[in-house]
């Protein structure tokens, strides 16, 4: 097997393939002056196996048509594909919440699916329920990455007592996944949005059962509201608190905000392009490589 890097990897890719010991390779990109994306692969590699590395963030779109080209090269050149997306955009709209609104996760998931890929693996997607719905024929693995961040807290705050929480029900999975790895208790916050304003409103009363160090736990930060509104309430209480979150999107002035509600570190994992000061990014190449192993994606 080959790993190959398209351009959105976060550096995952090379160091995957040296763990492993597996041959690496990159995609050549560039843009056409009228704005249209171009790849080519310029060594051939054909009837072989290949894990195509991608990162879908920052920008999606762009990365979305480089992996729907490569996934057709590589297709066509009569490869068995395995994809690791390390951060899958437009997961979020995972059903149609307003009437006249497109699945559009479907819509990602079945349009690379239509260019034959064997195996898609993913770390810590949004919904991975709704993902294996919209898939039939392909092995598909979720990397739900807690241990990697059990591991850093445990050696930071060694001997503290912590609480895990969860800022909505959909990161139910991750906080009991944090939790048993820390040996910790969880708390799961209700959070209701409105569709059409998107404001959000928590529920926040579990709070009040939260002990030691809070370790507020998701999937994605975006704006950083989500977790700046349940951290200034656990702060306003004189709780400490820090963020584990796999994708750290950080978008405009979503730092400071959380910077402002008494976050005290952010721990994430490189599976995005873009590094920011200020957040303690965990590494996860022993992790997935060991996970690869055990899926039989990489025998
Ligand atoms: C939503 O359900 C996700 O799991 C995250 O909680 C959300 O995307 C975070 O967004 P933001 O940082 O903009 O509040």
């Amino acid at each position: 097997m080959k790993v190959v890097s398209l351009p959105g990897d976060p550096g995952v890719g090379p160091r995957l393939a040296s763990y492993l010991g597996l041959e690496h390779t990159s995609l050549f990109s560039k843009r056409f002056p009228d704005g249209e994306i171009y790849v080519r692969l310029l060594q051939k590699i054909e009837n072989d196996e290949v894990l195509l590395v991608q990162s879908m963030y920052p920008e999606q779109n762009d990365r979305l048509v480089e992996l729907l080209l490569a996934l057709e090269l590589f297709n066509r050149y009569g490869n068995k594909v395995s994809l690791l997306v390390t951060y899958l955009a437009y997961a979020r709209q995972d059903k149609e919440f307003l009437g006249g609104e497109p699945v559009s996760l479907k819509s990602i998931i079945k349009a690379m699916v239509a260019q034959g890929v064997e195996t898609l693996v993913t770390i810590d997607a949004h919904n991975p329920y709704a993902i294996k719905e919209f898939l039939s024929n392909i092995k598909y693995v979720n990397l739900l990455p807690e241990e990697v961040f059990a591991k850093a807290l445990s050696e930071r705050y060694r001997g503290k007592e912590m609480t895990v929480v969860a800022p909505d029900q959909g990161a139910t999975d991750r906080a009991l996944s944090l939790a048993k790895h820390l040996g910790s208790g969880y708390v799961v916050i209700q959070k209701v949005r409105d569709r059409v304003t998107g404001q959000v409103k928590h529920v926040l009363d579990p709070l009040s059962k939260v002990s030691g160090l809070a370790v507020i736990v998701d999937d994605i930060i975006s704006t950083g509201g989500t977790i700046a509104g349940i951290a200034s309430c656990l702060s306003s209480r004189g709780v400490e608190v820090v963020v584990a979150a796999s994708h750290a999107l950080l978008v405009g002035e979503a730092l400071e905000k959380l910077g402002k509600s008494g976050v005290r570190e952010i721990y994430a994992l490189p599976t995005v392009s873009r590094v920011l000061d200020g957040v303690i990014y965990l590494d996860i190449v022993p992790y997935i490589a060991r996970e690869l192993k055990n899926e039989g994606v990489i025998l």
